[in-house]
């Protein structure tokens, strides 16, 4: 049997990963300030995370949501402390489409509403509803196209106020948009959405599958705009590769048994994984050094030649340059051997790296990066 053909291949095969660095099968090294499409959070194979599953697998892996699985209340607690969100509810699930999906059915179960408002220039999934509410016309199959959902311009507060309506049952908004070309929402942007929520009895859903878990410098990128959302959405780096997703849910909520499910969701290795990450971020202080390594990495990168803006919180960096970024990553990639990610906009750039990364890693890139790139304006 044949792979299905979907992904455009780098030809690199990693076979072992530690903290910041990846080793291909030739031994060859790479410094990942991608993490796989910002999933690692904590560095690659961190031995307490390794610890944790290991010792997990050991006892038990699986079984499903009909018997207490108490790992699960244990995630839930410390994610409501570290997150700030104690109070709140938690469904756990397998991926950040999932989560997307989830949030959007119990925003319409709770409000008895079905009309959604996303945003430009959104990625919030390739499933159902995830994938009816993203910008992107080539990922949504002609099944998938919704009249439900509304796409009003990203940042743009006056067109907002005029279509926001009563029968919207959910607003969808990235922390920072990620795949879009990393796009900061204006506090007062998040501030509105999250006042005419209320008004409308619509439900603000808070899509952090990519700018939370410290990320960005605080746990959750909308905690910079001081805004509650009702509905959070995580996965990524919350398992630092194990797949682990979940919705965090507003008290006012109320959940029904068998309105929603999942069968592998919240098993016994996610909510280890989950559990260690969360152990590594407090103990290793990783959401202060994901914001001053953050801003190291802004200041580097000022003044340089061919760089239109810099855009992003923490450590989810976007570079947008004057030209398409295609030559300047695959450049990076093969002569100095640094992953970056791109986005939907061809001119920028995305940096995801670990939240433990070091000055010195980020100095080896920015030497790189001022090579390649020299190398391209005298082209
Ligand atoms: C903001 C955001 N939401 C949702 C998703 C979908 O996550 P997954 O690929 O785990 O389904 C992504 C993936 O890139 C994302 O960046």
């Amino acid at each position: 049997m044949k792979l299905f053909d979907v992904y455009p291949l780098f030809d690199i095969e990693p076979v072992k990963a530690e903290g910041s660095f990846i080793w291909d099968k030739n031994g060859e090294k790479y410094l990942d300030l991608y993490g796989g499409h910002a999933v690692i959070s904590i560095g690659h194979s961190h031995p307490h995370y390794v610890k944790k599953l290991t010792n997990q697998f050991t006892e038990i892996g699986f079984y499903s949501n009909s018997v207490k699985i108490s790992v699960q209340e244990e995630l839930a607690n410390k994610l409501g402390k570290l997150s700030g969100y104690n109070d709140y509810q938690l469904f756990l699930c397998n991926s950040g489409a999932e989560a997307n999906e989830n949030a959007l059915k119990l925003a319409s179960f709770h409000t008895g509403k079905k009309n959604i408002i996303s945003f430009s220039k959104s990625f919030h999934g390739r499933t159902s509803l995830a994938v009816a509410a993203t910008d992107d016309s080539k990922i949504i199959a002609p099944v998938n196209e919704s009249e439900n959902v509304i796409f009003l311009p990203f940042n743009d507060e006056m067109v907002f106020e005029q279509e926001m309506n009563e029968e919207v049952c959910a607003v969808i908004v990235e922390g920072i948009q990620g795949v879009g070309g990393v796009n900061v929402p204006s506090f007062s942007f998040l501030k509105t959405i999250n006042k005419l929520c209320e008004k409308y009895n619509a439900l603000l859903i808070l899509d952090e599958v990519q700018s939370g878990y410290g990320r960005s410098g605080k746990f959750f990128a909308h905690q910079h705009a001081d805004i509650q959302p009702d509905l959070i959405t995580v996965a990524k780096g919350m398992g630092n590769g194990f797949p682990v997703a979940a919705v965090l849910i507003h008290p006012k909520v109320q959940a029904k048994h068998g309105m929603l499910g999942t069968t592998f969701g919240g098993n016994y290795l996610a909510c280890a994984a989950a559990i260690a990450v969360l152990d590594v971020i407090e103990k290793e202080q990783l959401i202060d050094n994901a914001e001053s390594l953050g801003n190291y990495l802004k200041k580097l990168l000022e003044g340089i030649e061919g760089i239109k803006e810099v855009r992003g919180l923490g450590l989810m960096i976007g570079i947008e340059l004057e030209f398409p970024c295609v030559e300047i990553r695959n450049d990076l990639l093969f002569q100095h051997k640094v992953f970056t990610g791109s986005s939907s906009d061809k001119n920028t750039l995305r940096v995801l790296p670990a939240m433990n990364i070091t000055k010195n890693d980020l100095d080896y890139f920015i030497k790189a990066f001022k090579m390649v790139l020299s190398k391209q304006l005298v082209k």
